[in-house]
């Protein structure tokens, strides 16, 4: 009897691990998975562009990497391009997870991580608003202006300049830009602490976030499901207070209420969850960006130099750059470029979802890390050497190469 039960659950068991095999050919090969756990165990959380790409070495082009959940990277720009823009149409899902959700203030809400009808109403409104406040013209650019004289102004106050921490004087000057488009207020230097309560959640240095994904009922443990959007409830809170419909808004928070009047996709739960992408996308990346330049700038002091009296012979000393001054900059746009290619803080695409080819609901990320830091086009790629960009008049940029410079991905 016992060695019939025993046979029995070796069959169930070796049945299970033959489905399991199975399903894993459905996708693109990739790195071997053991059953069940995938290559949960072989990743490295802190730093998952390494682990990606030790994992998929062998596997050009496309690979699956199991999470547990299956993830296909793109790795080739070329079929990055087919996926996203030529059939861009079949990748615009995002994955819908509880762990997702955490982030968010509803179903489906917002931006970022929502799909279908409401992804695309959401991010017509929002875009719409922020175009009404003048994004991409020079209203956008006086504010950034303006943030940046602050910011000049709190260093030069600084009595100490031997050593000086750029983290958070950066982090306001950027919170500040993005604060007064939400929620029409900035802060000062002086009163910035508030910000210090707004807690930014390193999510996927979470190994259990990953874990959430394919067993979504631990999202709702107390150690993996949190709620870190305090500070922008707070603030939309605030935009709102003592705001009524027949005025004119002065913020993204204002005018999506009003909007809330004539269109019924817009609600209050994706006003916060819209706030909460925007300021969250906005501030974390562009953040880090800066500091990256900032570390990059003090570590090649030939480079640092050059781009100094660029800017000083096209600009001058007595007013600040603009975006009317880029055709003239070519050392500094290729800089700008170069420090996106070599920081390459989102190694990760924000995962789309696909129902093409391979099977439906599979997390699909344009591989972007392995794109600017491998693609054999970038001769020496672990070099911070801006003048790559440079054609050889010095002044033209090299399309092949900003072609593949994408931290901010591509298509929809
Ligand atoms: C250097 C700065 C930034 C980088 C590297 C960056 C990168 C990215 C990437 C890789 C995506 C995913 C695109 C895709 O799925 O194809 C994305 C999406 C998004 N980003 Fe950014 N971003 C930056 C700045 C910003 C700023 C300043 C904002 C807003 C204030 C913002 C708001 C968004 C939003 C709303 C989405 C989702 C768009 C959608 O799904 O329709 N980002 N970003």
């Amino acid at each position: 009897m016992f060695l019939a039960v025993l046979l029995a659950l070796f069959g169930l068991l070796g049945y299970a691990v033959m489905r399991y095999y199975r399903y894993v050919a459905r996708y693109p090969k990739g790195p071997t998975p053991l059953p069940f756990i995938g290559n949960h165990g072989e990743l490295d959380f802190m730093q998952q562009h390494v682990g990606f790409e030790r994992l998929s070495k062998e596997f050009d082009g496309v690979c699956t990497v199991f999470t547990p959940s299956p993830i296909v990277h793109i790795r080739d720009i070329e079929l990055i391009k087919e996926a996203f823009i030529q059939n861009g149409d079949d990748y615009v899902g995002r994955p819908q997870n509880k762990v997702f959700e955490l982030f968010a203030f509803t179903h489906n809400g917002g931006v970022i991580n929502s799909i279908g009808d409401n992804w695309r109403e959401q991010r017509r409104a929002a875009l719409s608003i922020m175009r009404d406040f003048g994004m991409g013209k020079n209203v956008q650019e006086t504010l950034v202006q303006s943030a940046m004289i602050d910011l000049l102004e709190h260093l030069d106050e600084m009595k100490d300049k031997t050593s000086v921490d750029l983290h958070w004087p950066i982090q306001v000057m950027v919170v500040n830009v993005i604060n007064e488009i939400m929620f029409g207020y900035r802060h000062t230097y002086k009163d910035s602490g508030e910000l210090l309560k707004f807690l930014f959640v390193r999510i996927f240095e979470n190994k259990l976030i990953f874990l959430g994904i394919s067993v979504p009922f631990l999202a709702d443990l107390p150690f993996i499901g949190w709620r870190v959007l305090q500070f922008v409830v707070d603030n939309v809170e605030r935009a709102l207070d003592t705001y009524s419909t027949n005025d004119e808004p002065t913020c993204f928070a204002q005018a999506y209420k009003q909007r809330m009047i004539t269109n019924h996709a817009l609600d209050e739960p994706n006003l916060y969850a819209c706030s909460a992408d925007f300021f969250l996308a906005g501030v974390e990346t562009t953040m880090t960006s800066l500091r990256w330049a900032m570390f990059i700038m003090a570590k090649h002091q030939t480079t640092q130099d050059r781009l100094r009296r660029e800017i000083h012979s096209v600009v001058g000393t007595n007013r600040l750059p603009s975006l009317n001054d880029q055709t003239s900059l070519p050392f500094t746009r290729v800089c700008v470029h170069e420090v996106q290619r070599f920081a390459n803080i989102l190694s990760n695409n924000v995962f789309k979802e696909t129902g093409h080819k391979i099977p439906s609901g599979t997390m699909v990320n344009a591989d972007i890390h392995h794109v600017m830091a491998l693609d054999p086009l970038f001769v020496d790629p672990k070099e911070f050497r801006p003048e790559r960009y440079l054609s050889e008049d010095g002044k033209t940029l090299r399309k092949d190469l900003i072609e593949r410079t994408i931290p901010f991905s591509i298509g929809n």
